[in-house]
């Protein structure tokens, strides 16, 4: 997909990864992207300093609590007031805390679900020849295999949600002609997500890992965006390039049967 001249909505678009999604959509010649995000004081200050960068009236920030269903709606039909459309969707905010875990299932599934809902429904109405993109953070948390830890095991549940839902609803995306990525990133510093990882690691005794910075995993799913790729779930790990995966049918891995 051709970045330049789309307009883009990023939530959790404020801090950490959403940010530098922002910033790289802006690099490649966005028209303009929305951010909406919890954080007033962060979303605005993001605005001011992006847009000493790369110039007004390409930046909107909507403060929104995506986990207030109606009020993500309300802000979703007011950057179509400001953008016109919106080419790409990426449902990106998320928490980790698992003492407000329906909270963080709110946030992490219950919003990202609802956000892909509103992205279909808008997206199917527009030209087949348009470029269009749903992008949903998940986390490597999300995939089979990743060995986790009661300390953050409704997060993963919350990413292993996002990931089954996202694949049941492709072939949707698919008949309406909308791409759709599924991301999966390991560990991400200097971000809420990871200081809250870090202090539920340090309980329950996690190996060592390699983190990568927010600033190169915004780059990477912005690359990922732009390239023409038909894959559709993409692991981003250890500062590596990113990978994608597929799940393989349950059959294929039956492990004991009767008789
Ligand atoms: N940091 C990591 O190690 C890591 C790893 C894998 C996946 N992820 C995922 O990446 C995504 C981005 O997280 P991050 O690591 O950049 O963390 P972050 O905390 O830096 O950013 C999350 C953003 O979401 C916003 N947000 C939180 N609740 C919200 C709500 N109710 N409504 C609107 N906005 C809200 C926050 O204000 C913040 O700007 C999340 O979905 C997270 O689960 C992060």
């Amino acid at each position: 997909m051709k970045i330049e001249g789309k307009c883009a909505l990023v939530t959790g678009g404020a801090n950490g990864i959403g940010l530098n999604i922002v910033r790289n959509l802006l690099i490649r010649g966005a028209k303009c992207v929305v951010i909406l995000d919890l954080d007033k004081e962060g979303g605005t200050e993001a605005k001011k300093n992006l847009e000493k960068e790369y110039g007004k009236n390409r930046i909107f920030f909507f403060p929104c609590d995506v986990t207030k269903l109606d009020e993500f709606e309300d802000k979703f039909k007011k950057s179509l007031e400001v953008c016109n459309k919106v080419d790409i969707f990426v449902n990106n905010s998320g928490v980790l805390n698992e003492v407000d875990w329906t909270g963080m299932i709110d946030i992490n599934l219950r919003a990202l679900i609802k956000g892909t809902k509103l992205a279909l429904d808008h997206m199917g109405t527009s030209k087949p020849s348009e470029d269009k993109i749903i992008v949903n953070m998940a986390s490597i948390g999300g995939l089979s295999k990743y060995e986790g830890s009661e300390a953050f095991a409704v997060y993963q549940a919350s990413k292993y949600g996002v990931v089954g839902f996202s694949t049941a609803i492709k072939k949707a995306c698919d008949d309406r002609g909308i791409k759709l990525l599924i991301i999966c990133p390991g560990a991400v510093e200097k971000t809420n997500v990871f200081t809250n990882y870090l202090k539920a690691a340090a309980e329950s005794k996690l190996g060592d890992f390699v983190t990568q910075t927010p600033e190169n995993v915004g780059f990477l799913i912005v690359d990922l965006i732009e390239r023409n790729i038909k894959e559709t779930t993409w692991v981003i790990e250890d500062n590596k390039t990113p990978y994608a995966v597929q799940f393989p049918h349950y059959s294929t891995v039956k492990i004991a049967s009767l008789n």
